[in-house]
């Protein structure tokens, strides 16, 4: 089996290196390709990789290259983990926005849709070209934004299979609070990528018994202090929403605390110089543990699992995806792509139908999913109005003012990566 990462030269590699190695009998992997146009990082992070593939004792082939088309060339998998601009892009769409009083996030609000435009013609180009030499290839997407990114390839009739690891964080954080196997874990895990509320917890299976009220009033402290939101909200909702409602239930609040702290963006790029230097040292041949301070924890078991369903109709049976609604959430659109447990196998995943979701949640995801519809006609056929129809269209914008500002600072930062502007 053969697997190219584009986007291989990340620092976050050694992470998905690892779970290749530890879960090679869930995949088997023969070869692997890690493809970037920076070649200084991508030597680093392959002779990174070699090392971790002969420590674990995988006998599995690395390759390095900028070559994008002989990178694909009889691939069964593409995962995209690419990033436009780098951090410094991020760090722009995590600053400009808290000008006018919104929140500056990566994938939230005004950043989100500055790096759906920057991302878009990238992923689409990348994917074409895959179809082109290999067109049973699957694309596992984990470039954000998720959701717009697999919106687009779906739409243009790619095989993709938007890919995230919130749902995977909670489950492992749920299976050591209630001291079970994480595999026991079912999540009830509904809404659209970076806008999901766990609205059960059950155990064993989809069919199991829900203990979401039982891990609330046990462990309702534990879980609100890694959200940063208050108890007695977790208590109230009776679900758990992802650390990103944070941008929305605590939206003022967070644009105050982004205003005095340093930006993420900056913590990460200065954690990726440190690792780096670590990668560079021909001793280390495990993923170091600064790599644990990056969002990232538990992605590599996420993509090991979901490309064994892909390719061998192994792996778990129910996967939480990105992919086309279909019915699923009969409030959305059927193109609308939205992120929910799915049994995945070799043609694709099948959604599970979940329970009606509490119109709360429920109007939220109705408006971003039109968020994201605008913020893909605007990705694709650019233009300053687009643009300012997807922001007026933000829940966390809304006014014309700020719509308009927000339109003339994204497009002022982003020009050299907007081929019409
Ligand atoms: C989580 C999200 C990813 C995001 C990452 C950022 O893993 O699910 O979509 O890219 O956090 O982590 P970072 O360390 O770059 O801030
Ligand atoms: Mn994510």
């Amino acid at each position: 089996m053969k697997l190219t990462v584009v986007g291989g030269g990340s620092t976050y590699t050694p992470e998905l290196i690892d779970g290749f190695a530890r879960l090679r009998d869930t995949l088997p992997l023969a070869e692997l390709v890690l493809v970037d146009p920076a070649t200084d990082r991508l030597e680093l992070v392959g002779g990174l990789a070699r090392r971790i593939f002969a420590r674990q004792g995988h006998n599995g082939t690395i390759t390095t290259t900028t070559d994008l088309d002989a990178a694909v060339e009889g691939a069964d998998a593409v995962l995209l983990q690419l990033r436009v601009g780098g951090q410094a892009a991020r760090e722009r769409d995590e600053t400009w926005p808290l000008e006018c009083g919104c929140v500056g996030q990566e994938t939230t609000g005004a950043g989100g849709l500055a790096k759906a435009l920057r991302t878009m013609p990238v992923v689409l180009d990348i994917a074409e070209r895959v179809r082109r030499t290999n067109p049973r290839a699957w694309i596992i997407d984990f470039t954000n934004p998720v959701g717009i990114v697999t919106r687009a390839l779906l739409q243009e009739g790619h095989r993709a299979v938007g890919l995230c690891n919130v749902a995977i964080g909670f489950q492992r954080k749920f299976a050591t609070l209630l001291g079970v196997a994480p595999s026991d874990v079912h999540l009830d895990h509904v809404g659209l990528n970076h806008l999901t509320w766990e609205t059960g917890v059950r155990l064993g299976g989809p069919e199991g018994e829900n203990v979401l009220p039982r891990l609330l009033t046990d462990h309702g402290d534990t879980i609100a202090a890694d959200l940063h939101l208050p108890r007695p909200l977790l208590d109230r909702l009776g679900a758990v929403p992802s650390y990103y409602l944070r941008y929305y239930y605590a939206h003022d609040a967070v644009v105050e605390e982004l205003r005095t702290k340093p930006s993420r963006a900056a913590e990460v790029a200065e954690m990726e110089r440190k690792l780096l230097t670590l990668y560079a040292d021909p001793a280390l041949d495990e993923k170091p543990e600064l790599l644990s301070k990056r969002g990232g924890a538990y992605y590599s078991e996420a993509a090991v699992d979901l490309a064994a369903a892909l390719l061998n109709g192994a792996g778990s049976p129910y996967q939480v995806v990105n992919t086309h609604n279909r019915g699923t959430l009969p409030f959305l659109p059927d193109d609308a792509v939205i992120e929910v447990p799915a049994a995945v196998g070799q043609k694709g995943p099948i959604p599970l139908a979940p329970a009606r979701p509490d119109p709360l949640y429920a109007g939220l995801m109705a408006q971003v999913t039109a968020y994201e519809d605008l913020a893909l006609e605007a990705a694709l056929h650019g233009g300053r109005t687009r643009v300012f129809k997807a922001l007026l269209s933000h829940p966390l914008i809304g006014q014309y003012e700020y719509a308009d500002k927000l339109t003339d600072r994204l497009i002022a930062h982003n020009r050299e990566h907007l081929a019409w502007a």
